[in-house]
C-alpha cells in the first residue's frame, strides 16, 4: 500500500511519512477547530449540527493541512494536491503546452505522442526559429499550430507573448531550441519553462554548448559518463534548477555520433515522463 502511494504521489519514503503525518495532524486540527467553531452556534448535536460540522470541516481542511504542511516542509505537495482536487471538481482541462524547437524534433515527436489525449497537458503550439526545421513538419502531421519567429521577434518578446497568451499557453518546453529565451518570457513563465540538455549539467553547458559540440567536448575530456539534464529555465544558459538527470556510460570506442545516440535514447525515454511529473507537481 505504501509503495503504491509513493509511486502515485511520486515522493520518497521519508516524504511519504511526512505527507501522512501532515494529513493526520491537519485532519485533527481541522476537526478540533470545526467543533470549536460550532460551539459558537449554540447547537448541541442533532442533524443540523452534523450537517454544519461537515460543511465547516470541508472548508477548513485545506487551510489546516496547508498550515501544518509548512513546518513539515510539505507545502508544495499539499498546494499541488489541493489544486488538483479543485481542478477535478471544476472538471479542469489539460494545460496548453508550447514546444520550442530548432531541429529535427525527435523529442518533440515523443512529447506530442505522450500527451495525445492526456488529461494533464496538450501540445497546442510548436514554435521554431527555423522555417525549415523538421519539427514543423511533425507539428503539421499532428495538426498542431506552428509559429516561426526570428531572433529579433523573440528578443522583442511582445508579439510572441501575446501569441502565447492568445492560445492560453501555460507551459513552454524547449526541445532543442537554439535561441536564448529572453528575460521577458522567463518572467512571464516563472518555473514554467523546461529545457533538456544533452549532458550532465553543470558540466558542458552554456553558450555554444549544443548538439555535437557537447558530445565532442565530453569525449575530448575522456569522461566515463554522460547523460541528460532536464531543468527549469532562468535568465542564464543551461542554468535553472535541475529537475532530473539520467546517465549513460561513455565507452572508449564512442564517437560523438554513437554517444549522441545513447543520449538521445535517454531523452526519448525520460523527457515526456518528466514533463508530466512537473505538470502534476509544479515548482
Ligand atoms: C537534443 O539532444 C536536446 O538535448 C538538445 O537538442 C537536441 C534536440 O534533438 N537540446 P531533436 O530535434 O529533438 O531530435
Amino acid at each position: 500500500m505504501f509503495e503504491k502511494l509513493q509511486s502515485k504521489w511520486k515522493v520518497s519514503g521519508w516524504n511519504l511519512f511526512l505527507v501522512l503525518v501532515t494529513f493526520a495532524l491537519g485532519g485533527s486540527l481541522c476537526g478540533y477547530l470545526g467543533r470549536k467553531l460550532l460551539l459558537l452556534t449554540g447547537l448541541e448535536g442533532g442533524v443540523l449540527w452534523f450537517i454544519l460540522y461537515i460543511i465547516v470541516v470541508t472548508l477548513l481542511w485545506p487551510l489546516c493541512v496547508l498550515l501544518v504542511s509548512v513546518p513539515l516542509g510539505q507545502f508544495r505537495f499539499f498546494r499541488n494536491y489541493i489544486s488538483r482536487i479543485i481542478g477535478k471538481m471544476k472538471g479542469s482541462k489539460p494545460a496548453p503546452i508550447a514546444i520550442f524547437a530548432s531541429g529535427t524534433g525527435s523529442n518533440a515527436d515523443k512529447i506530442i505522442q505522450h500527451f495525445s489525449g492526456h488529461k494533464l497537458g496538450v501540445i497546442s503550439l510548436v514554435v521554431s526559429d527555423k522555417a525549415d526545421a523538421g519539427v514543423l513538419e511533425i507539428a503539421r502531421r499532428n495538426n498542431i499550430n506552428t509559429l516561426i519567429i526570428n531572433k529579433k521577434q523573440l528578443d522583442a518578446g511582445t508579439d510572441l507573448l501575446s501569441e502565447l497568451s492568445k492560445r492560453k499557453i501555460q507551459w513552454i518546453v524547449l526541445a532543442g531550441f537554439l535561441q536564448k529565451i529572453p528575460p521577458a518570457l522567463v518572467k512571464a513563465y516563472p518555473n514554467r519553462i523546461l529545457n533538456i540538455h544533452p549532458a550532465l549539467l553543470p558540466k558542458y553547458g552554456g553558450k555554444g554548448m549544443y548538439g555535437m559540440h557537447v558530445h565532442r567536448a565530453v569525449l575530448a575530456n575522456q569522461e566515463r559518463e554522460s547523460g541528460i539534464t532536464i531543468h527549469l529555465v532562468d535568465d542564464h544558459y543551461d542554468h535553472g534548477e535541475t529537475i532530473f538527470q539520467a546517465t549513460c556510460p561513455v565507452a572508449e570506442s564512442d564517437s560523438p555520433e554513437t554517444l549522441a545516440k545513447k543520449v538521445q535514447a535517454l531523452e526519448h525515454t525520460h523527457f515526456p515522463r518528466v514533463i508530466e511529473e512537473i505538470l502534476q507537481n509544479p515548482r
